[in-house]
């Protein structure tokens, strides 16, 4: 645990920045809110969990154990699909968790119409908090509950191999949803299933650590081209934009 968390608990405790704490020696606490916080912390849940927020993009988006925490590498998938989709694109964001991705682009372009899927019920309820009507929300396994085309996918989905899975650090194993962080046994299971539903809709999808090439054979096998492929600030192939050979 990073001790700078208890400042940051206290201060949430308080309903005051930390500066204005250490300007002001006194301040009154409810020490068993705070003891309370501190030991969920000690037992290794994730700050931003026991916080009930993380920031995404610049905004503050509520979050629990019902959804994955969003990732600063997911804004990356966020800022290629606000360069790259078209004025007034239907868009559907696939595994919408918090539903970070999907708010983000309403937020940052108006013009798209926007709906997002998640096959975990409890997951969309923790998006809807988030999204407050901006979003259209849909349970659906994929795409399964729709007949419409959407010019658009975008997704974060789950891509860590199932081996992988048992290597993760304990925080994010035994606390974050196992169904938004594994797929199964090759890692691609989601990123494959998506692409069978994908129709002629344009395709822009995060990737795992070393899975640029895993992604590009599925993209391949289901005859979509790789548009763009863009990385993080570690130079790690991050994000992958497809398209159907011939219909772009
Ligand atoms: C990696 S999380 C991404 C959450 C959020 N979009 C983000 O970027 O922080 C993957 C999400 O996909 C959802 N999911 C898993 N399998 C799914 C399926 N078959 N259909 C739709 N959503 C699925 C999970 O419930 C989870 O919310």
């Amino acid at each position: 645990m990073n001790p700078r968390d208890v400042d940051v608990l206290l201060s949430d405790v308080v309903g005051k920045p930390l500066p204005h704490l250490l300007a002001h020696g006194e301040v009154k606490i409810d020490p068993a809110a705070l003891q309370e916080k501190v030991r969920r912390r000690f037992a290794g849940e994730p700050l931003q969990y026991i916080r009930g927020k993380t920031e995404f993009f610049g905004r503050d988006f509520y979050v629990d154990d019902r959804v994955l925490i969003p990732r600063p590498d997911t804004e990356i998938l966020v800022e290629t699909a606000i360069d790259r989709i078209e004025r007034d694109a239907r868009v559907v964001d696939v595994g919408t968790g918090s539903g970070c991705i999907a708010v983000t682009l309403v937020l940052e372009r108006p013009d798209l119409r926007v709906t997002a899927t998640d096959a975990s019920v409890a997951a969309l309820a923790v998006a809807s908090h988030n999204a407050r009507g901006s979003v259209t929300l849909v349970a659906s396994d994929i795409l399964s509950a729709f007949v419409r085309d959407f010019d658009w996918i975008v997704s974060n989905p789950p891509y860590i191999a199932a081996e992988e899975f048992e290597r993760l650090t304990p925080e994010v194993r035994d606390h974050e949803p196992r169904g938004a962080l594994t797929p199964g046994h090759a890692g691609t299971e989601i990123v494959e299933r998506i692409l069978d539903q994908a129709g002629r809709a344009r395709v822009v999808l995060e990737i795992g650590f070393g899975q640029e090439q895993a992604v590009r054979d599925v993209a391949a096998a289901h005859h979509f081209e790789v548009d763009e492929v863009r990385q993080d600030l570690a130079g790690i192939p991050r994000v992958i934009v497809l398209s159907r050979h011939g219909w772009k």
